[in-house]
């Protein structure tokens, strides 16, 4: 059996993977281009992917032969699922993981934001804290976050683990999710109340069809003035030129991002010139021990489905269900 892995992984995954069939793994420090994955993946009765690589009907036509795709990421919206479902292609993603991780940074992005580090961090570097800008009580003054409610939106695990972390920074907390959910500490409200009342907003939900450019220019306006929005979940959910003119216009006072519409970020992307935004690239779930345990389950489910058995962690299981 032949497996194409679109990328070296971390840990040991692909090692373990190579013992259950003839694996192909594209060697070059940039991204495989895409007709180079049409080309690789001929033949192959699996790819095993990145959130970079685009697994569409074309690329599904081209390459009648596979028959399983495992792709080292939670989010599978890269993922045409419908095409593979329709063809009884199983889709092996990897959640639970990268919870802790992806919560961590989104704190660290509603601090950083909050207490604007970045901006102190390049005025002390550029030698601008000087006899001219002493200390001074105004100087880099913030946002507390204990006192302050933060409206999560989307309460599964990664929403959870960060209710978790804020509770212990004082926030009082309020969440949405489009499957209504009970979630200890964590107050319900409707989409448009969290908008209205929140202090700091973290978005923590999947990209999907329903949630594609949730906070638009509208929802956006609704925020309470002063907010502040972090996003480490995908850049498709929020408008991002909507937040970069609310940014500026001072009616909310800083946001952290993580996930961007395009991404590598283009270099007329509207956050880019903002003081008050933390800007990171899509590094989430970026730990050595998290992305080493995110590579070893997109192993487990490509070897399974090699070994004609159920992924551990499939997203369209209905591909299992006889017809
Ligand atoms: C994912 O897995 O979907 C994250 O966005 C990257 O780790």
């Amino acid at each position: 059996m032949k497996v194409f892995a679109t990328s070296q992984l971390p840990g040991d995954a692909l090692a373990r993977l190579a013992q259950h069939c003839e694996l192909d793994t594209w060697e070059s420090s940039g991204p495989v281009p895409a007709d180079a994955l049409h080309e690789r993946l001929q033949g192959c009765d699996g790819l095993l992917c990145l959130l970079t690589n685009c697994v569409d009907q074309a690329l599904l036509d081209a390459c009648p032969a596979l028959r399983a795709v495992s792709s080292m990421s939670v989010g599978v919206d890269h993922v045409d699922v419908d095409a593979l479902t329709a063809r009884g292609i199983p889709l092996g993603n990897t959640p639970g993981v990268l919870v802790d991780t992806t919560a961590d940074l989104t704190l660290g992005l509603l601090l950083a934001a909050a207490r604007r580090i970045p901006e102190a961090d390049r005025f002390v570097r550029t030698g601008r804290w000087d006899s001219a800008s002493p200390w001074h009580p105004d100087m880099f003054v913030g946002r507390d976050l204990s006192g302050a409610t933060l409206g999560i939106v989307g309460l599964g695990a990664i929403g959870q683990a960060v209710a978790r972390r804020a509770v212990g920074f004082g926030m009082r907390l309020i969440g949405w999710s489009r499957t209504s959910r009970e979630v200890e500490g964590v107050e319900p409200v409707s989409f448009d109340t969290l908008l209205a009342s929140a202090d700091f907003i973290s978005v923590n939900v999947a990209l999907t069809a329903d949630t594609r450019n949730l906070l638009d220019r509208a929802a956006i306006a609704r925020m309470k003035p002063g907010a502040v929005l972090v996003n480490t979940a995908r850049g498709g959910i929020v408008d991002e030129q909507a937040l970069a003119d609310a940014l500026r216009s001072g009616s909310l006072f800083a946001a952290g991002v993580d996930v961007f519409g395009r991404e590598p970020v283009e270099a007329d992307n509207p956050l880019l010139d903002l003081p008050n935004v933390v800007l990171a690239p899509h590094i989430g779930s970026a730990s050595q021990r998290t992305r080493e345990r995110m590579a070893a389950l997109a192993a487990d489910n490509l070897i399974a489905a090699l070994a004609g058995k159920q992924m551990p962690h499939c997203v369209n299981p209905e591909v299992y269900e006889a017809p």
